[in-house]
């Protein structure tokens, strides 16, 4: 399998959880302390060496994105592409737009609302010698019920729990996926969850079943700048930190 890895965006939503500042932008638009929100993942798809990016975004102000990113170059990203998903199918809906783009190769799938202080290029290079299958991320956390949620068995994970009422342990599976391109052919299996889209948690799920994810665990603090206005706010200070080189 080609060490070539490509680079997916997800930046669509209505960005309900934080209204009222989405009710005229796009979340991935907004300020995260000193840029918009969208510079972050691709500033971390340049880190892992990925030159090759379509960003899939949807609902208002789709337009913006051309006009603040161009091309891309100035990310130092090579080739840069755009797609528009239409209504609220999930995160794992948005992804399957990216299957011609993909072009059989592995993937890296960002959540354009995901603040990482880690390095990806670690966690990259991991996976382009991994034959094949998965890896998530996690980090550990005080309380990850807003979030996706490893069941541990050992030191093995055997199920992702979704938002769980009693999270089965302290980690949260944070917005950054390596997939081998067999994703889109689980992402065809799905259905949609209780709150009608086709979940990631599931497509995760697909590979624990077939023993085929690994997981890294990371070192730095995360923000999920998209979950609440509180984490929108931990993010923006996160970030002051990044710059502030703390
Ligand atoms: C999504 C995923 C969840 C993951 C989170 C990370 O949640 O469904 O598993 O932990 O991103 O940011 P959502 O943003 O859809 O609530």
């Amino acid at each position: 399998m080609a060490a070539n890895i490509k680079g997916v965006i997800l930046a669509g939503g209505l960005g309900t959880r934080l209204k009222p500042l989405t009710d005229i932008t796009n979340k991935h638009l907004l300020p995260v302390f000193d840029r918009p929100m969208i510079f972050h993942p691709l500033e971390k798809m340049a880190e892992a060496g990925i030159k090759e990016v379509m960003l899939v975004t949807g609902g208002n102000n789709a337009g913006d994105f051309l006009r603040l990113i161009g091309d891309g170059r100035s990310f130092g990203i090579r080739r840069l592409q755009y797609t528009y998903q239409k209504g609220e199918g999930g995160i794992a809906q948005a992804l399957g737009l990216a299957e011609e783009f993909a072009e059989g190769q592995k993937i890296l799938v960002f959540l354009g609302d995901n603040i990482i202080l880690d390095s990806m290029k670690p966690y990259a290079d991991q996976f382009r010698k991994q034959a094949q299958g998965s890896m998530v991320l996690l980090k550990e956390m005080h309380d990850p019920k807003a979030y996706g949620v490893p069941v541990f068995k050992g030191t093995r994970i055997v199920r992702i729990d979704e938002k769980p009422t009693h999270p089965a342990s302290p980690y949260a599976v944070i917005g950054a996926y390596f997939y081998d391109p067999n994703v889109f052919k689980i992402i065809k299996t799905l259905k949609p969850s209780k709150r009608g889209e086709l979940e990631i948690t599931d497509v995760n799920n697909a590979y624990l079943r077939k023993g085929r994810m690994k997981h890294g665990i990371l070192k730095g603090p995360w923000a999920d700048a998209g979950e609440s206005l509180e984490s929108w706010f931990a993010a923006n200070l996160l970030m002051r930190d990044l710059r502030q080189g703390k």
